[in-house]
C-alpha cells in the first residue's frame, strides 16, 4: 500500500496574457503550497481496474475524476496489466480555485510511479500530467514555482517567507472555463509578477503582500457579488494581503502571526462554511 499527500495551491499571481488557437489563455503565474491536503492511498489489484472510493456527495467515483483519468493515463502509458484502488480522502474543498482536483491527480502520478514500480522522473511525470489538465504537472511537484504556457511550463522558485494563510470560500462553485470565457483582456490590469518573483528571491515579506494579483479576479466578482464581499471582510479583519486563488471562488489572506490569525478566523466564521487556518508550505 501506497500513501500520498495532495496539498492545496494558492496564487500568489495570476497574470492573463492572450487567447490562444487551441482555445487556452496563455498565463503568467506564481503558485506555492499550504498545508491543506487530500489523503491518498494506492492499493493493487489483479483484476486490472481502476477504483476509485471517495466519500464525497460532489466528488465523482468514475472516469470524470481526475485521479482516474491519472490513472489510466499511467497504465496505458507504461503498459501496466495490474490495477488499483485509489481511496481519496477530500479536505480540500471542491471548485474552490485551489487545485484540489489537480492535485489528487498529481498525488496519483506519484503514488503510481511506485506502487507499480515505473520509476519514471518527476520531469516526465510533469509532462505527462500536461495532457489531462493544465495546473497538475506544477502539483507534481508542489512547492512554488512560476508556471506558464497554459500553465505547464515551470520554473522552480525559492519558498516564500514563513506565514499564515487563512483561507476562505464562499458557499458556491465556480467553473473555470465560466470564468475564462467571461475575461476581456482589453481590462488587463497589471499583475506584479516579477515583484513577487523578486519577493521570492529576497524572501521579503512586505514585498510579498504588495504583490499578490490576479487578472481573474475582477472576472469572478463581477459574476459573484459575495467573492467581492468576502475580499472586502477579509481586508477588514487584519491581514496584511489577501487574494482571490485561481478562477475562485476562494479567498485568502495573509499573517505573520498566529495569534492574527485566529481572529481573522473568527472574523469570517459567520461569512461561509469553509473557512481554514493553515501554514504557507512553499
Ligand atoms: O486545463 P484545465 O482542464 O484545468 O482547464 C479547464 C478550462 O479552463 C479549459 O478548458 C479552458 O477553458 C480554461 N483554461 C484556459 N487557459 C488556461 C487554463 C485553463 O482558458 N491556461
Amino acid at each position: 500500500m501506497i500513501y500520498e499527500t495532495a496539498p492545496a495551491k494558492i496564487n500568489l499571481t495570476l497574470d492573463t496574457l492572450f487567447k490562444r488557437e487551441d482555445g487556452y489563455h496563455e498565463v503568467e503565474m506564481i503558485m506555492t503550497t499550504v498545508d491543506l491536503n487530500d489523503r491518498l492511498t494506492f492499493e493493487s489489484r489483479k483484476d486490472g481496474k481502476i477504483v476509485i472510493n471517495v466519500e464525497h456527495n460532489f466528488v465523482p467515483s468514475d472516469q470524470r475524476n481526475l485521479a482516474y483519468k491519472a490513472a489510466k493515463l499511467m497504465k496505458d502509458k507504461y503498459q501496466i496489466k495490474e490495477g488499483v484502488t485509489i481511496s481519496l480522502e477530500k479536505s480540500i474543498p471542491i471548485a474552490a480555485g485551489l487545485a484540489g482536483g489537480s492535485s489528487d491527480a498529481a498525488a496519483t502520478f506519484r503514488g503510481l510511479n511506485q506502487l507499480w514500480e515505473i520509476n519514471d522522473t518527476l520531469e516526465n511525470l510533469s509532462s505527462l500530467a500536461a495532457e489531462i489538465g493544465s495546473d497538475i504537472s506544477f502539483c507534481i511537484y508542489g512547492k512554488t514555482a512560476l508556471c506558464k504556457g497554459r500553465g505547464e511550463v515551470l520554473t522552480h522558485l525559492p519558498k516564500p517567507p514563513s506565514a499564515w494563510v487563512v483561507i476562505a470560500k464562499p458557499d458556491i462553485g465556480v467553473s473555470t472555463p465560466e470564468i475564462y470565457g467571461a475575461l476581456n483582456l482589453n481590462n488587463r490590469h497589471h499583475i506584479p509578477t516579477e515583484d513577487c518573483q523578486r519577493a521570492l528571491n529576497d524572501g521579503d515579506y512586505e514585498l510579498l503582500c504588495k504583490s499578490l494579483g490576479n487578472s481573474l479576479e475582477d472576472v469572478t466578482m463581477g459574476l459573484y457579488p459575495e467573492v467581492a464581499k468576502l475580499k472586502n471582510t477579509m481586508k477588514n479583519s487584519g491581514v496584511d494581503a489577501t487574494l482571490m486563488s485561481g478562477s475562485g471562488p476562494t479567498v485568502y489572506g495573509l499573517v505573520q502571526k498566529e495569534r492574527q490569525a485566529k481572529q481573522v478566523y473568527n472574523a469570517l466564521m459567520g461569512c461561509c462554511n469553509e473557512v481554514f487556518v493553515v501554514r504557507l508550505l512553499g
